[in-house]
């Protein structure tokens, strides 16, 4: 029975992104729980997610949820605020591990605070449209003004895939309308966008904005203490998966993780 249980204890946490920007949640989960053994998987492949159809979000991560099975995670973190806006509740009662979807763990978490009433949020195109977070806030404080602000140059330029652009243009695009509204607090709603923190200091107020990684990583530990789930190991590990060009993946990692081990290449 104590084999049993050591089994699924210390069975791998998936954590998934449309490429290098959970890389920010998982920094956060080593920091407070070291001896888990992560599977990080970038789906460099279809990135950028928030450009890409409901039903073509749904296809793609259905199939990074069946890879982790595969690997017989006991949970799987959706480090990317795009897919757990969109694919969670479609796909969520078709697994048996826990699934910790980002919107509505921040969401939750933030609101505990009553005297939070306006918030903006930065987020992709696709996050933005399905209106998720505004639904996931209101649900503890239905009288939380909600701005929504997609921002679709940030993850190419995170990712390199947009190298030449120019930076007053773009940003105050984007910022110039959060301003406007005076939020409260702004919470990156993309993993992506912490990257961008010092050049977004330039437009508006830093102090204003989250990187909700570190709320998300405690809830998650929180959660995995209370389901007796937590690793009983001495140490941890990660391997990496990219879905395609490994290399320049561990490249674009850099600036969030030092990468150690060889990324491997998986298709889906
Ligand atoms: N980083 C992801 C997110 O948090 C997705 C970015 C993208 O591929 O568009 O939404």
């Amino acid at each position: 029975m104590e084999e049993i249980k050591d089994k699924i204890t210390n069975a791998p946490i998936g954590v998934m992104d449309s490429g290098i920007g959970g890389l920010t949640v998982l920094k956060q989960l080593i920091d407070v729980c070291p001896n888990e053994n992560y599977l990080y998987f970038g789906d460099t492949k279809n990135l950028p997610y928030g450009e890409k159809t409901k039903d073509e979000l749904i296809k793609i991560v259905k199939e990074i949820y069946d890879f982790f099975e595969q690997k017989k995670v006991k949970a799987v973190v959706m480090a990317c605020n795009t897919s757990a806006a969109i694919a969670y509740d479609v796909l969520k009662d078709n697994y048996n591990f826990e699934i910790y979807p980002i919107i509505q763990v921040v969401s939750k978490s933030l609101t505990q605070d009553k005297n939070l009433n306006k918030i903006a949020i930065m987020a992709t195109q696709a996050t933005v449209n399905s209106h998720k977070y505004e639904t996931e806030l209101k649900k503890s404080n239905p009288n939380i003004e909600v701005k929504e602000q997609a921002c679709k140059l940030w993850v190419p330029i995170v990712e390199k895939k947009l190298t030449k652009y120019d930076e007053k243009a773009v940003f105050e695009e984007y910022l110039e309308p959060i301003n406007e509204f005076k939020p409260q607090k702004v919470i990156l709603g993309c993993t992506h966008y912490p990257y961008l923190i010092e050049t977004i200091a330039k437009y508006a107020k830093k102090e204003l904005f989250i990187n909700p990684a570190k709320i998300f990583a405690n809830y998650i530990k929180a959660d995995l203490t209370a389901k007796n789930l937590l690793s009983t190991q001495k140490d941890g590990s990660i391997e990496y998966f990219a879905s395609s060009n490994p290399e320049q993946f561990k490249e674009n990692a850099k600036i969030f993780l030092d990468i150690k081990k060889e990324p491997q290449l998986i298709e889906i």
